[in-house]
């Protein structure tokens, strides 16, 4: 466990993320921040590493790994070819949580991270602990959400703790990460560029750099197979049932009430504007409403706050799809198993 501080290029730091590295070297793994979650990495040209990623998380194998890199250069001896947009969206959004899928170059990754798929996803993160990692590595970094399979995703060092202390190598702690939610995944093999998963870049931002862009509609009809095979598992759940409200927070209070007269524990998840409303047992407020970057921040360090209060039952309400609202409510509505009150 090493406490890192952002700026890297302080000695200290700096020989911290060289033993890091070293482990990754060694195709042990290790778990480093990036600007969205805390991602579990791992040597992406080694099954002996990757396969340890795998059990660590206790994720299925037939859910491929995004693939990090610190430099333009890496991507070359990755992917086959490079379309247009895929360039445009990389120039503009890279390093950022974008994640761009491209035809794999055969024989460049372990088969294990891209779950034998002929696609890879990539991405350059915006952090510099995670770029410094990626790059005194001197490898492509697989790395996965460091939380176990179907946990939200860890935001601070702590959460990875709670779930994979023993099971890695090491952890590298670089503080709360900041954008909350991880990385757009979007496949830019076909004609038009589309999300297979809502992240930090919103559509919005997209379409301002390629125009039209398309969402895979198994986000939108859970009857439909995702494209991406991480979206069709459940996902973020926290112990107690997850319910979301639709309606105002009178309606919520009153659901409140009538589950603590049937002797329930209950908790809300709710934002600064309405926490001092809400009369349950444990209330968590995730950022404001006015602001929903704030809200995404906390949202995972929320649904796992509720494991710790021992609550029944738990109400949530619900946000705008516009911008980052979009991952939020894709999240929010796994954590609920799609369940909500109308
Ligand atoms: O922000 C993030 O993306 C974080 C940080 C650590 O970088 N990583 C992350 O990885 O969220 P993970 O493994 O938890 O989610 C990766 C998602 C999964 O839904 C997976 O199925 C999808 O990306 N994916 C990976 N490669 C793919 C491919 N070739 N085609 C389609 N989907 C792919
Ligand atoms: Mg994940």
């Amino acid at each position: 466990y090493w406490s890192v501080d952002k700026n890297v290029d302080k000695k200290e730091s700096y020989s911290q993320i060289e033993q890091a590295a070293d482990l990754l070297k060694r195709n042990e793994v290790v778990a480093f921040p990036t600007e969205t979650v805390y991602g579990l990495g791992g040597n992406a040209k080694e099954d002996a590493a990757i396969t340890k990623i795998f059990a660590a998380k206790g994720r299925p194998s037939d859910n491929p790994l995004i693939i990090h890199i610190a430099k333009l250069e890496q991507l070359d001896e990755l992917v086959e070819n490079v379309p247009t947009t895929a360039q445009k969206l990389m120039e503009t959004f890279w390093p950022g949580p974008l994640t761009v899928i491209l035809e794999k170059k055969k024989g460049a990754l372990s088969e294990v991270a891209t779950a034998g798929l002929s696609t890879v996803g990539i991405r350059m993160p915006n952090h510099p602990v995670a770029l410094q990692l990626i790059e005194q590595s001197g490898l492509p970094i697989a790395a996965p959400s460091a939380n176990r399979s179907g946990k939200p995703s860890p935001t601070k060092a702590i959460h990875v703790k709670e779930d994979l202390d023993s099971r890695i190598a090491g952890i590298v702690d670089g503080g709360p990460t900041g954008v909350g939610v991880e990385s757009t995944v979007v496949d830019c093999t076909g004609d038009k560029v589309v999300i297979l998963r809502p992240g930090g870049i919103t559509k919005e931002q997209l379409e301002s750099v390629v125009g039209e862009v398309k969402i895979d509609q198994a986000l939108i009809n859970k009857e439909i197979k995702p494209k991406s095979p991480g979206m069709k598992y459940t996902h973020y759940a926290p112990n107690a049932p997850l319910f979301l409200v639709e309606g105002t927070k009178e309606k919520i209070q009153l659901l409140i009430a009538e589950e603590k007269q049937k002797g329930h524990t209950v908790g809300v998840l709710t934002t600064e504007e309405n926490k001092a409303f809400y009369q349950a047992d444990y209330v968590y407020a995730c950022g404001q409403r006015t602001d929903l970057s704030t809200v995404a921040t906390d949202l995972y360090d929320g649904l796992r706050s509720f494991d710790h209060h021992q609550v029944d039952i738990i109400f949530g309400e619900m946000f705008p799809t516009e911008g980052v609202g979009q991952a939020i409510m894709n999240r929010l509505m796994k954590a609920a198993s799609h369940q909500v009150i109308r």
